[in-house]
């Protein structure tokens, strides 16, 4: 059993590793979808055929709740999957809305509706397919109103970071932060919308200004799944063996995990 974590590639391990610290005990399978990474320059049905075949993969191994630990298939995916693919005792849950409402300051099931909130120009950081989806503005205007929400499409940057090409990576980021600038100059806040970012989330700060709020996903998305499984512990389920999978080769996905997450990783092939 287990719960599942989903992810393109490297990009959800930041998740996977705020759980872990939130909480120890709970077992986890993560399934990384290198051999098909980006997704976030696909096209929504592609991301759609992708991401049911990686959390196929993940029931398969007995999880009965996977977390879509990636933006990307959360924007482009997620809903059509809800509505008519994922099987009646499964859950998938996505990593939009506790990010969303943390922004809103709202609560978990606060269904009412929505209202003016402390922030009113926000930066969105994200994929070319997140960016396009506008699925982070539809979220956002059921709980907000009057929050100006300017989208900077970061092409590159999953694929520096996935082939470890750190200083590629913090290079695009700070352009990607200038182009954002010129179009909304003073941001309050700014959301690192893709599960790769976290890991310049350092470079994203220190280009923005330290009067920019930073939310990035992994604490967020922790907190999140603590809350669930509180008020759902049978989603657990019974498996006690944590595991990482991947559709790439084992042993290159293997050394960059251990070096993104500073402890040893051994993915096994999927
Ligand atoms: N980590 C994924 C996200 O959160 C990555 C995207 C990709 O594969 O392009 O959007």
């Amino acid at each position: 059993m287990a719960v599942g974590i989903f992810d393109s590639g490297l990009g959800g391990l930041t998740v996977l590793d705020a759980i872990t610290k939130r909480l120890p005990d709970l077992p986890l399978v993560y399934f990384g979808d290198n051999a098909n990474t980006p997704y976030g320059v696909r096209t929504a049905g592609n991301i759609y055929d992708l991401t049911t075949a990686g959390v196929q993969r993940l029931f398969d191994e007995g999880c009965d709740l996977v977390i879509l630990a990636c933006n990307t298939a959360s924007a482009a995916a997620l809903r059509r999957m809800q509505e008519a693919w994922v099987p009646r005792d499964k859950r998938v849950l996505g990593v939009f809305v506790p990010l969303i409402e943390a922004l809103t300051e709202r609560q978990w099931g606060d269904n009412s509706p929505p209202r003016e909130v402390g922030v009113s120009h926000v930066a969105l950081f994200a994929t070319p397919a997140t960016v396009s989806s506008r699925a982070f503005q539809r979220e956002l205007a059921f709980r907000a109103i009057g929050v100006d929400v300017e989208a900077q499409a970061c092409a590159g940057v999953v694929d520096a970071i996935e082939e470890g090409d750190m200083i590629l990576a913090e290079a695009l980021v700070r352009s990607h932060v200038e182009a954002l600038k010129r179009k909304m100059p003073e941001p309050d806040a700014a959301v690192l919308g893709c599960t790769h970012y976290p890991l310049v989330e350092e470079t994203f700060q220190e280009a923005l200004g330290t009067e920019v709020r930073v939310l990035s996903q992994p604490r967020l998305v922790a907190d999140s799944l603590a809350d669930y499984l509180a008020r759902r512990p049978e989603m657990v389920g019974t498996g006690t063996e944590s595991k990482f999978l991947t559709s790439g080769k084992p042993r290159a996905v293997s050394d960059k995990a251990t070096q993104f997450l500073r402890r040893q990783i051994a993915f096994d092939a999927a």
